[in-house]
């Protein structure tokens, strides 16, 4: 059985529809990369597995679990179950700037597992949790190459550690399936490899991701299969051999050869 089934998710905002019918599915370890120009609609898409859009047709099942269908009503809280299963690493790392790498990575945990917690918590049991998700943060912070930077603040990181303690965030949460949307596009060229490698060590750890790049090398290496995304659809979905090797379809070939003379 797939991991995630995406079933013919449309989203239009007023009068722009910018997803047209999106299908596909992806097994537990996967990478699924996705390309394509930009104004696709791959952003869309990736924030409509997270809630952060309500697509306005189609449905999304986890684990044989139907998680959404357009035709259902959900409550907030519903919803914001639902965006656990899945972690959003944004372009522009999106920390609080006000705290600490260490807090930025607690903060979700303790809002999921101490504020909204159904039972009744003892200061004893709340001093427990914070010092687990502490314990945990440091073990994810290390796991990224940060363990000397916890008491720092934001801007006191380059891009690419700052980009390094998003990513420890949202595994922070547990998530089923981690999304990246152009985790690398607002860094400077030496700054792109430290989060690639990040992204790559997850991989290997078996980790289940949705990759929006434009880095092609990167996709082709890294992704188990990679959908080409062009006027909010499908147009292209394969192994990366397949896609990047030998593309069948006259949009896939423009925008590889168009991104290989930005390269080059
Ligand atoms: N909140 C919104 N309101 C109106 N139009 C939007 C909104 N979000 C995205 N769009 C439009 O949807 C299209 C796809 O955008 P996006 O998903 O960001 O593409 P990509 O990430 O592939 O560049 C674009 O034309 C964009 O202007
Ligand atoms: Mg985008």
């Amino acid at each position: 059985m797939a991991l995630l089934e995406v079933n013919g998710i449309f989203k239009r905002f007023g009068k722009t529809e910018v997803l047209k019918g999106i299908d596909f599915s992806m097994e537990k370890g996967e990478v699924l990369a996705i390309i394509g120009s930009s104004g696709s609609g791959k952003t869309t898409l990736l924030r409509c597995l997270n809630f952060l859009e309500t697509p306005d047709s189609g449905r999304i099942v986890l684990n044989g679990d139907e998680i959404y269908n357009a035709e259902n009503k959900y409550t907030d809280r519903e919803i914001r179950e639902k965006r656990l299963n899945f972690g959003l690493v944004f372009q522009s790392f999106n920390l609080f700037p006000q705290y600490t790498v260490l807090r930025n990575v607690c903060l979700a945990p303790e809002m999921m597992r101490i504020n909204q917690s159904e039972t009744k918590l003892t200061r004893a049991d709340k001093a427990r949790i914070k010092s687990e998700i502490a314990e945990n943060a440091r073990g994810l912070l290390a796991s990224v190459g940060l363990s000397e930077k916890l008491m720092n603040y934001p801007c006191e990181l380059s891009g690419g550690q700052q980009q390094r303690v998003a990513i420890a965030r949202a595994l922070a949460m547990e998530p089923v399936i981690l999304c990246f949307d152009e985790p690398t596009s607002a860094l400077d060229p030496e700054l792109t490899g430290e989060v690639l490698r990040v992204i790559k060590e997850l991989k290997d750890a078996g980790r289940t991701m949705i990759l929006v790049t434009h880095e092609m090398g990167f996709a082709r290496s890294a992704a188990d299969k990679v959908i080409f995304m062009a006027d909010g659809v499908i147009e292209e979905y394969g192994t990366p051999e397949e896609v990047f090797g030998s593309p069948r379809s006259e949009k896939t070939i423009s925008f590889l050869e168009k991104s290989l003379e930005n390269i080059t």
